[in-house]
């Protein structure tokens, strides 16, 4: 659908020689598939988007859109960004506020590539999308007096308004509260599914990318560090960047790793020698991750990798608690969903099972 290959827009830092921007990413983008970019402030989310949109000319590589190319330094061509078909969404969403709900979603279809579109389609139109980001009530209200998560959904439908083939999203949410971030996120999930748009949408926060995605493309400094579905990033990382940009973990340098049956191996660590399973053939073995909620607390049975230790602090946080074990050679962080009873000071028995000790 949208094929992005050695994307590259590259800005010079000043003074420190270094490089900054897009420095070389493929990505193939699949239609009707919602794909995120996640990563750290500065990565290039923003930069890849508006090179998509045609706000920003790459130096070099090829983006096409179905089969249309839209910009090919090689072969000299660059579509204009009124000619591409894609809607975008940013951040601030700037809707118009001299103007109705109406004459903002009306927009594009006035004064884009639509003019000779009649009033009466012009309506069909503009309402329909209304209707379907729940504005429809509002159509005659000047932009200014919604809130802010109806400007959002405004934002929205004057993205859809001209029927996109791609929509971009370039962090949405971010100047939501938190509890309209969430009914907003999954607003635009059942949109995007609805209209069956291809979407592209940017975020650095990783649960809200784990919650919405079909497929992530894990961002740093400029490239791709790995694509995949949100059960592959989290369970399967390809490296320590994507482990501790996605999730909680404990993260341990491995000194040394010793092949056992198939991907088990045992790796000494800080902490001492746990068993674990090495995520990818042929790889160093140079860090192991635990995911929190996946160490016991004074389990009954024999699992392997146990450890004694004492809770440094416990953090109450809703859903979860939070507990910070100390123990030989550093601290280990696990979650628990139920209050257990365990105080600070407490000795506890920590338990690892090998699969969750996952070697990179
Ligand atoms: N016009 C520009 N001139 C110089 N440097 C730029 C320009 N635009 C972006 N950059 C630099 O390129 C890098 C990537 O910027 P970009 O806006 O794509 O990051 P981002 O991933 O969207 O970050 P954020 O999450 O903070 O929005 C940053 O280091 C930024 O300072
Ligand atoms: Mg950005």
């Amino acid at each position: 659908m949208l094929s992005i290959e050695g994307l590259r827009r590259e800005f010079k830092e000043q003074g420190s020689g270094t490089a900054g921007g897009v420095l070389g990413i493929d990505l193939a983008i699949e239609p009707g598939e919602f794909f995120t970019l996640l990563g750290p402030s500065g990565c290039g989310k923003t930069t890849t988007l508006r090179c998509i949109a045609g706000l920003e000319e790459p130096d070099s590589g090829r983006i096409a859109l179905k089969d249309r190319v839209l910009f090919d330094r090689a072969a000299r061509v660059n579509v204009p960004m009124q000619n591409r078909q894609i809607g975008m969404v940013f951040q601030s969403y700037a809707v118009w506020p001299h103007m109705t709900v109406f004459d903002n979603a009306a927009y594009p279809l006035r004064y884009g590539r639509h003019q000779k579109m009649s009033t009466a389609e012009i309506r069909a139109r503009v309402m329909e999308v209304l209707e379907i980001v729940g504005l429809a009530a509002f159509a005659d209200r000047p932009a200014p007096k919604l809130s802010g998560g109806q400007q959002q959904r405004l934002a929205l439908a004057r993205a859809l308004v001209h029927r996109p083939s791609v929509l971009l999203l370039d962090e949405p949410l971010s100047n939501l509260d938190a509890a309209l971030r969430d009914q907003m996120r999954r607003e635009i999930h059942r949109l995007q599914k609805e209209t069956q748009v291809t979407a592209i949408y940017v975020t650095h926060d990783q649960s809200e990318a784990l919650a919405i995605s079909d497929r992530i493309a894990v961002m740093n400094h400029g490239v791709v560090e790995q694509v995949g579905d949100s059960r592959t990033i989290y369970d399967r990382p390809a490296n320590a960047f994507v482990a501790r940009f996605i999730g909680l973990s404990n993260m341990l340098a491995c000194e040394a790793a010793t092949l056992l049956v198939g991907d088990e191996v045992t790796v000494r660590t800080p902490i001492g020698e746990l068993r674990g399973t090495r995520m990818h053939s042929g790889s160093a073995s140079t860090h192991a991750i635990i995911r929190p909620e996946t160490i016991l607390i004074d389990p009954a049975g024999t699992i392997a990798n146990r450890l004694q230790g004492t809770i440094r602090t416990i953090a109450f946080m809703g859903e979860i608690t939070e507990y910070e074990v100390e123990v030989s050679g550093g601290t280990v962080l696990t979650v628990r969903t139920k209050d257990n009873g365990l105080r600070v000071g407490a000795a506890v028995t920590l338990a690892i099972p090998p699969a969750a000790v996952k070697v990179l």
